[in-house]
């Protein structure tokens, strides 16, 4: 008997098994577009699919361009037809190789599943109408307010001005006296710019908060976009040139740095060793080293070649730093780096140490500039290493100080009223500072004398008009 019943328990639970294997349950889940199939787009198709950069005549940076057609005139989806829809086509592997993403390797088949159960379906859209945004060089943003201004560069020339604005980088000329340009592009937030050491580029890190990041090339002279990388899903940070001008650098929301070179855009450099987000970068004096700055109060310093992690600049003695780090630039022609953060203290390091690390030492840093008010957002230097200029902003006041290096004094003030300072530039013939922040103004300001010279809205306004800003 109780071998019998042994038995039938076998009988039964044998099939039960075999019979789960070959009928998998396969939930079939309802496919956002907004979390599921946008995600996939940004990270491998918009960077060529976009207002600013038209692959094939055909947009995919919103759910209705995606159901239009390209230059082929066969619409990309069909809602409830994969078949008929150009993009499955297009994304679909033939001996392991498809047509899209051009030139990289196939989409994953989870992501492709992904895609074509969201057309199966019925291709919705369910973005949400705060995240729907539509502008391009035809269709500028356009502002009420003055946008909050996160960077400033001067070009290498000294004639042109960048700015950061909202979903764009503007170009004024650099006295102030007119507008040059506008550089649209999909990210809505612009969080840093740089010009290449010849001035032909303008590398552009920003994002969409929790939704995209991006490092955006643009062409100067032509003001076209060369290429669009999407970095992580969230915003990016703090870019900067090596000197030979080959490389870029980028900090991450999602704490990585990463470095790409600059023709290509391909990806040469990953390292995660921060702990908080990474928010500036600078390359040693002979490009072979990179320095990254971040919320979880580091310096770290990377071997570029080998993308190895080589040692912490600063102490990494609890409580020898104080809040996080949002800038670092390089004394010119040293290893040497100027930082400035969250304890509003400018302090000079040298990148390579030359006593072998103890726990909590602080042998690296050179010397400490007067404390400034506040956090302090941007650092810089005069090209001929003289004087350092730092801003920071208490309670919604700005200050931009001027400090010689060679003392460590505090040379002068730039004359304010000033609101939160957010970024620095030194024009090249070191006569010249501008800054932006919090109220969307560009102000000039003479270097010798730190009286205001110019004061400037950065974007066109637009007074009477409904607005997006
Ligand atoms: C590196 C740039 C690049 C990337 C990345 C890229 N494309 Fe393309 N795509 C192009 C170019 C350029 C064309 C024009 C045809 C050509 O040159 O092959 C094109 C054409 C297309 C077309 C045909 C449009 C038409 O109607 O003629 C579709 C559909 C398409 N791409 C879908 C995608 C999808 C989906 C992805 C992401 C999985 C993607 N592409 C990623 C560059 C790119």
């Amino acid at each position: 008997m109780a071998v019998s019943r042994l038995f039938l328990a076998i009988l039964l639970v044998v099939p039960t098994f075999a019979l789960a294997e070959e009928t998998p349950s396969t939930p079939t889940k309802e496919v956002s577009y907004f979390r599921d199939v946008r995600p996939i787009v940004q990270a491998h198709c918009q960077g060529c699919h976009q207002p600013a950069k038209r692959g094939g005549d055909y947009l995919m940076t919103d759910h209705a361009s995606l159901l239009e057609s390209g230059e082929s005139g066969s619409a990309g989806v069909v809602a409830g037809k994969p078949a008929e829809s150009y993009l499955v086509e297009m994304i679909t592997p033939v001996d392991g190789k498809a047509e899209m993403p051009k030139g990289k390797a196939p989409l994953s088949e989870t992501d492709r599943q992904t895609i074509l159960r969201w057309i199966e379906q019925g291709a919705q859209d369910d973005t949400p109408e705060s995240a729907k945004t539509k502008y391009d060089a035809e269709h500028p943003p356009t502002y009420v307010r003055p946008p909050v201004l996160t960077s400033v560069a001067f070009s290498p020339d000294g004639e042109t001005l960048a700015v950061s604005g909202y979903h764009e980088v503007i170009l004024q000329k650099a006295d102030g006296s007119g507008m040059l340009g506008r550089l649209v592009g999909l990210s809505e937030r612009i969080e840093s710019i740089a010009f290449s050491p010849d001035g032909k580029l303008l590398a552009v890190a920003g994002g969409s908060p929790g939704r995209l990041g991006e490092l955006q090339m643009w062409n100067v002279a032509e003001q076209k976009l060369a290429y669009s990388i999407p970095v992580s899903y969230d915003n990016v940070y703090g870019v900067s040139w090596s000197p030979d001008g080959k490389l870029v650098a980028i900090g991450c929301g999602d704490n990585s740095v990463r470095g790409y070179d600059a023709a290509t855009g391909k990806q040469v450099f990953f390292n995660g060793a921060h702990e908080d987000w990474a928010l500036d970068t600078v390359f040693s004096k002979d490009g072979s080293h990179l320095v990254s700055v971040s919320r979880d109060m580091a310096v770290k310093l990377y071997e570029v070649k080998t993308q190895r992690f080589v040692d912490n600049v600063t102490s990494i003695t609890p409580g020898a730093l104080k809040g996080g780090i949002n800038a670092v630039a390089r004394f010119p022609g040293e290893d040497q780096v100027l930082i400035g953060g969250a304890d509003g203290t400018p302090k000079l390091y040298r990148l390579f140490r030359e006593k072998a690390r103890k726990i909590g030492d602080d042998f690296n840093k050179i010397k400490d500039f007067p404390e400034m008010p506040g956090r302090i957002y941007d650092v810089a230097f005069t090209s001929d290493a003289k004087q350092a200029v730092a801003c920071s902003s208490l309670d919604g006041q700005g200050f931009v100080h001027v400090f010689d290096v060679e003392s460590g004094k505090k040379l002068l003030e730039l004359e304010g009223p000033l609101q939160a300072i957010y970024s620095v530039s030194l024009s090249p013939d070191n006569k010249r500072i501008a800054s932006v922040g919090f109220d969307g103004q560009v102000f000039l300001h003479d270097l010798e004398t730190g009286k205001k010279l110019n004061q400037f809205a950065a974007v066109p306004l637009m007074p009477h008009t409904a607005s997006t800003n």
